[in-house]
């Protein structure tokens, strides 16, 4: 099975299995690190942040950001990497999507040159109630690279509870395709609480489908989910 499932017990848990494990790759070697977003993520950087442990050799590669938001707006993804762990953990080199780039087409093409070129050694993934991953939305192709996406009303729906209302969030997004994902050596999804279930529960079914690009990571050799769903891993 290229798919193994870590049942935890929540979030913290999760901190700290994640914790050991990046204390590992790094251990042997990891030089590319793909980053996401999200507040699934938040437990775990807070854990790398508070370690001991050393990114300064690391180069790393975020999943996707929104289209018009600098690094100086709390809501961009570049905000959010910088609050949560830059800041706090010197890394040799950090790529980002600009999404506020003059020309996105360019930029996309530029970022997807650069992660073929660096090759992602570990690639971490949270997952859309949707399906979801990244920015890529139900319908994209999985041999999809970096590019400029309309987000669903759905992930609309959910995200903009960071935002001051609806109509603050952008409606479109750059963000590396499935096969800029699925490029990376190694996968660990994480996710949590019962709003992903049902994503996760498509993935199990081992059905693939671009009605849910959670499905495409089956494609792939090494997979780890870590969930504290019951009744997901049997
Ligand atoms: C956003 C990101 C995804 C992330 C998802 C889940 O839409 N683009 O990369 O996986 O949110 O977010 P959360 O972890 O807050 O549930």
């Amino acid at each position: 099975q290229n798919v193994r499932f870590i049942k935890v017990g929540g979030k913290e848990e999760a901190a700290t299995v994640m914790l050991e494990r990046m204390r590992k790759e790094l251990d042997e070697g990891l030089r590319v690190l793909g980053l996401a977003t999200g507040s699934t993520m938040i437990p775990v950087y807070e854990a790398w942040a508070k370690s001991d442990l050393d990114f300064s050799e690391v180069i790393s590669f975020n999943l996707d950001e929104y289209v018009g938001l600098g690094a100086d707006n709390p809501n961009s993804y570049a905000w959010f990497m910088n609050h949560h762990l830059f800041s706090h953990k010197p890394f040799k080199e950090t790529y980002i999507p600009d999404g506020t780039a003059e020309d996105l087409t360019a930029e996309c093409d530029e970022y997807e040159a650069l992660l073929r070129d660096a090759e992602i050694d570990l690639q971490f993934l949270g997952v859309g109630e949707n399906g979801h991953i990244a920015f890529n939305e139900p319908g994209t192709p999985f041999s999809s690279t970096t590019h400029v996406t309309e987000l669903a009303d759905s992930t609309l729906g959910v995200n903009s509870q960071y935002f001051e209302d609806r109509s603050a969030i952008p409606n479109t997004a750059l963000t590396m395709g499935i096969a800029s994902i699925l490029s990376a050596k190694k996968i660990v999804l994480l996710a949590f609480g019962e709003k992903k279930r049902s994503a996760l529960q498509e993935l199990v079914k081992g059905q693939k489908t671009t009605d849910y690009p959670i499905t495409s990571l089956l494609d792939h050799p090494d997979v780890t989910i870590v969930t504290d769903l019951e009744g997901i891993a049997e």
